[in-house]
């Protein structure tokens, strides 16, 4: 007879307590902490939306391959699922040929990558990645919303990331969600362990394409900053009769 693993009572405690410093950490990135000022540009917001499609659609696609997986099957709650409101997301902010035109950033491959390899190697540390995305989308993600909201000026379209249309009740949502973790994922302390580091790897997988997001902001303004300075010194020696 397999020898039964015990489940741990306080799994999502753990998990919460054992994430709270990435947690911080990840406000305090740059790009966020200027997103929570309301400070976002089109720009940079697309290309998010763009990163969170292939991050989801990779994530998605690994738990129903894990379906009857006895630590990632659990995980699959009616109502989470991002990926078809970021393809409507992805549509407003790409337009029609969106599927041609979006790439996911370096950062986000490396992101995607990180899914597929514990996925095929050791489904459980995907509960990490599960846990720090759809927790954190049910809870700082309503602030969020109606930031972009405000930020971007949006009216009924392109906000769709943030609704969860099954999910009338996330407080209680993100409460069953604790007990699976509790009650149903047959893992040991040992299990428990690694998921906690892996789900903190998954917020710094989010830091660095955040930062790489506000990278490229930067990159794009010295770019332009550079071009007019250029174009300047360009007139200047035309002026001169240099060139
Ligand atoms: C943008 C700034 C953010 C704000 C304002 C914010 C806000 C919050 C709040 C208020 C909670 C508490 C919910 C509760 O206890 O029921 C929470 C929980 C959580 N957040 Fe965030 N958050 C932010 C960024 C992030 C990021 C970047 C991630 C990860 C990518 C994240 C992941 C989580 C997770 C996993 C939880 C669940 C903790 C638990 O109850 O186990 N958050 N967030």
């Amino acid at each position: 007879m397999p020898t039964m693993k015990k489940r741990i009572p306080d799994f999502s405690k753990q998990l919460k307590a054992g994430t709270k410093k990435s947690h911080t950490a990840a406000e305090n990135t740059k790009f966020v902490a200027s997103y929570l000022r309301g400070v976002v540009s089109e720009e940079n917001y697309k290309q998010l939306i763009a990163n969170f499609y292939f991050i989801y659609h990779a994530m998605e696609t690994e738990v129903e391959r894990l379906k009857e997986d006895d630590f990632v099957g659990p995980m699959r709650l009616n109502g989470l699922p991002r990926q078809k409101a970021l393809a409507e997301d992805c549509e407003y902010f790409w337009g029609k040929d969106w599927r041609e035109n979006i790439y996911p950033t370096e950062a986000t491959q490396q992101y995607i990558n990180r899914i597929k390899e514990v996925a095929h190697d050791n489904p459980k540390l995907l509960i990490g990645h599960h846990y720090t995305r759809y927790m954190g989308d049910l809870s700082g993600g309503v602030i969020l919303g109606n930031i972009t909201k405000n930020a971007l000026n949006l009216k009924d379209k392109g906000l769709a990331f943030y609704d969860f249309p099954e999910i009338t009740d996330k407080k209680g949502f993100k409460e069953s969600y604790r007990s699976v973790l509790d009650n149903f994922i047959p893992v040991d302390q040992s299990d428990v362990n690694a998921i906690i580091v892996e789900a903190n790897y998954a917020f710094r997988l989010n830091m660095y394409m955040f930062e790489e997001i506000q990278g490229d902001a930067t990159k794009g303004f010295l770019a332009t900053a550079c071009g007019y300075v250029n174009s300047r010194i360009q007139y200047f020696l035309k002026v001169a009769g240099v060139i």
